[in-house]
């Protein structure tokens, strides 16, 4: 609901009339069908009315009131007894509105400051869309035939089950935003396995339904970890570095008029994203290149990018999934990525110009900038370490071949894996020793080639010194656990118990400590990881500076 003002002719008006209507805005689920919402102004209590079109948004316009007077919501019973009060007082930030934004019940702030992160390398995201504004927290309200919703989420594991439909609504500050029919289904992998579960949803936009330009999200329930913070984060890092990403915000999600959960919103990868993160959302489906989703879940198999043979049939579709064709035909359709993996194979990393033959294939600047920022975040679950979460979009405006990571929850050390924390060169070294499972995009690139070698460590000290450090990130962190905590609170007290699936059973003492320390199942806190990383690699370049690295670069010991 966008509310237009113009200040100049209002303010005129306070300045006659001391007391004007004001707009009283609420976003609420009563606890039973028949109950409501009211206002309460100067002491006095105001019935708000919702309507299917705007449910669950509660909305009066309240005559006699000001933006001075100090009021509070009130939810209400089937018979209009108050049954729960806000405990705190609210008051109008700008004096002159005429109305509320929309608030939340029981949610104190609606729009937080939240400090700037600083911008290493340029900014390329585009100005941010209504739904994807990250200072405040959205609320999805999805419906759905309760058999349906009931049966998909009892069976997560059905990877091939169709998407169910399900009607929409998303309400934050200034925008209400609704559609008949939205597809969705539950996503991810390892997180089906949790009671609580992801969902993508995929609107029409086909019918120009395109959830301002976000047509396919994924709602993140960060199973995973304790704080919610991580994947947020480690976008934020991204952002810095200029790495065209994903954006994330998170929401509450509600369905059938039931708290379901406090989620991250980030969109999908797919041709909608990749047309506005590289073609200014300007290619159609038809015309974008081939895109490949990278996966570690076939048992045994990593995404490591080694050449395994000149047909797409040496390739498990589990971890090289086609996901557009490009210029491939149907029948060969890894075809061009099956090159890249030859010009990998042959490339020799001991001969001179690897800078100049890898930016004619890959967007390399971008390339090192994310393994760094994979080193930094400790990610074990990405390419540089697990050949897992990521996707390779032959980029047919450039020709080159553009990085586009995704799923960054086990980040900031999330795991129990004690091998991240090591310098970047035993992290690289280490997956030569793997018996067919080497990284060659790392090993041969990153470890091996001293030219893109030395790149990469200006890349690394640069993010190290500009952005992944204490200073540089806690205040935003800080920022997220006030802004969240309440929310995080509300996720825990929901009963899941009738999902199948396991749950860590964290607490929301685990929420606040894994920001600072380890908790069960997670052995770093992300401000101690940080701060790690932000002294040790410059430690490590220095020496790696002073005892030549030679070694390094011959044949390795392995
Ligand atoms: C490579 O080829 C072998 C033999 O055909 C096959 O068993 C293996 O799964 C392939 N590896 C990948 C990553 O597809
Ligand atoms: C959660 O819901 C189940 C039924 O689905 C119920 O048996 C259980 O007592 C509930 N737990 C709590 C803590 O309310």
């Amino acid at each position: 609901m966008r509310h237009f003002l113009d200040t100049q002719s209002t303010s005129l008006l306070l300045s006659i009339v001391l007391l004007i209507t004001v707009t009283y805005n609420v976003v609420g689920f009563p606890d039973t069908p028949g109950g409501s919402f009211a206002v309460e102004v100067n002491g006095k209590t105001h019935k708000l009315t919702t309507t299917p079109a705007t449910f669950p948004l509660w909305s009066a316009n309240v005559a006699g009131a000001s933006a001075s007077s100090a009021y509070k919501y009130v939810k209400l019973s089937d018979t209009g007894v108050a049954v729960q009060k806000e405990s705190f007082k609210r008051s109008f930030a700008n004096k002159k509105a005429t109305a509320t934004v929309n608030e939340f019940f029981q949610r104190q702030i609606t729009q937080n400051n939240l400090p700037k992160v600083p911008q290493v390398y340029k900014d390329v995201r585009s100005k941010a869309a209504p739904n994807f504004d990250e200072t405040q927290i959205g609320t999805i309200h999805v419906t759905a035939d309760p058999a349906i919703f009931d049966d998909m989420v009892k069976n997560p594991l059905d990877e091939e089950r169709k998407a169910i439909k399900a009607s929409f609504r998303f309400i934050n500050a200034n925008n209400v935003y609704s559609v008949e029919e939205v597809k969705m289904k539950v996503s991810g992998h390892g997180s089906r396995k949790f009671k609580k579960l992801s969902f993508r949803l995929k609107f029409d936009d086909d019918k120009g339904e395109t959830f301002f330009n976000h047509p396919i999200i994924k709602l993140r329930s960060e199973a995973f970890d304790p704080t919610l913070i991580r994947e947020k984060l480690y976008i934020d890092v991204l952002n810095s570095a200029g790495i065209r990403t994903t954006q994330g915000t998170w929401t509450r999600l509600y369905v059938n008029g039931q708290a379901y959960g406090f989620y991250l919103m980030v969109d999908d990868v797919e041709p909608p994203l990749l047309s506005n993160l590289f073609h200014n959302g300007e290619l159609k489906p038809k015309q974008l290149g081939s895109l490949y989703q990278m996966g570690s879940h076939v048992a045994g198999l990593e995404a490591t990018l080694q050449y395994n043979g000149s047909r797409t049939a040496d390739y498990h579709p589990g971890t090289y999934a086609n996901k557009n064709l490009g210029a491939n035909t149907k029948e060969e359709p890894m075809a061009q990525l099956i090159s890249f993996f030859k010009d990998l194979q042959d490339f020799n990393p001991a001969l001179p110009g690897g800078v100049a033959y890898w930016s004619k294939r890959l967007n390399l600047e971008d390339y090192l900038r994310q393994m760094a920022v994979e080193y930094l975040g400790g990610s074990w679950d990405m390419y540089w370490w697990k050949g897992n979460n990521f996707f390779m979009y032959f980029n047919p405006t450039t020709n080159v071949w553009q990085w586009v990571p995704t799923d960054f929850d086990s980040t900031f050390s999330n795991g129990n894996l004690k091998d991240v924390e090591v310098p970047y060169k035993q992290f690289a070294a280490s997956r030569l020793r793997r018996k067919g499972k080497d990284h060659p995009l790392i090993t041969k690139l990153i470890y091996k080639n001293k030219e893109i070698n030395g790149q990469f460590e200006k890349t690394l000290l640069t993010l190290a010194k500009g952005v992944f450090n204490p200073k540089a990130l806690e205040p935003r962190i800080n920022a997220y656990e006030k802004m969240i905590q309440d929310e995080v609170k509300w996720d825990l007290s929901i009963n899941r118990s009738k999902n199948p699936g396991r749950t860590f059973g964290y607490t929301l003492d685990d929420f606040h400590k894994s920001i600072t320390g380890p908790v069960k199942t997670v052995n770093n806190g992300i401000k101690p990881w940080i701060s790690y990383r932000a002294k040790d690699v410059p430690k490590q370049i220095a020496s790696g500076k002073s005892a030549l690295a030679s070694q390094v670069f011959e044949e390795d010991e392995f």
